[in-house]
């Protein structure tokens, strides 16, 4: 029920233009295509919450998304974006990070990795400044319909021993939204970083 409610509140450029850094903030993350719009409408049973595709760079950062009068699911923009150039990286880079460092409300990050192909440079990139940081980080192996289940566990097994050498923080599931795999699991994370 607290999902259901969601609904789009703002689109900050950078950490200034954030709402008052209060209450219980979860961010999704994760390189463009890797199913994070889709994911975010399963988990608040919408069919159109996060809009698709925005070009990044010269997108708003950081996308805030009600649930409650304390809570905020927030939207990053995708990264892995090919065609932009090194100037522009380095803003977006910048612009994430003082938000992840600096953002006392935000209790955890949901970083989307398609499951056929996770842990890309970029996703790395994350999951070291969550590690520096001691930010939970959780990781939606999204697009599992994709694989045969057999396929899909052991994509799954491999990355939890990639992450439980390095990241104690950091906890990983299957997901698809396109049957709905993986959806309690995720509202259960979602409970627990929101104290819900
Ligand atoms: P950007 O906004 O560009 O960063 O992409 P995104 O990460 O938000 O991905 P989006 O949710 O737009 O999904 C990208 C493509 O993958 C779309 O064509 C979706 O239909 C498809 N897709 C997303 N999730 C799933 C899934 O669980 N299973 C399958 N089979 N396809 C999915
Ligand atoms: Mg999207």
């Amino acid at each position: 029920p607290l999902y259901q409610k969601a609904h789009y509140l703002k689109s900050a450029p950078n950490l200034s233009h954030c709402p008052e850094d209060q209450g219980y903030e979860v961010a999704f993350a994760g390189r463009s295509n890797a199913g994070k719009s889709s994911a975010l409408n399963v988990i608040c049973s919408q069919k159109s919450l996060a809009r698709t595709s925005k070009t990044p760079g010269r997108t708003q950062m950081i996308n805030y998304f009600q649930l409650d009068e304390q809570r905020f699911l927030i939207d990053l923009p995708g990264y892995g974006f090919a065609k932009v150039n090194v100037n522009v990286k380095r803003v977006w880079e910048a612009g994430l990070s003082d938000y992840i460092e600096q953002r006392q409300a935000l209790k955890g990050l949901v970083l989307m990795m398609d499951v056929r192909h996770p842990l890309q440079p970029l996703d790395v990139m994350m999951l070291d400044w969550c590690n520096e940081l001691e930010l939970p980080i959780h990781v939606l192996l999204t697009k599992a319909d994709k694989l045969s289940r057999n396929q899909a566990n052991q994509a799954w097994l491999q990355l939890n021993k990639h992450l439980q050498d390095k990241y104690p923080l950091a906890s990983a599931q299957l997901f698809s939204s396109l049957n709905k795999q993986g959806l309690e699991q995720a509202w259960q994370k979602l409970d627990s970083w929101f104290d819900y």
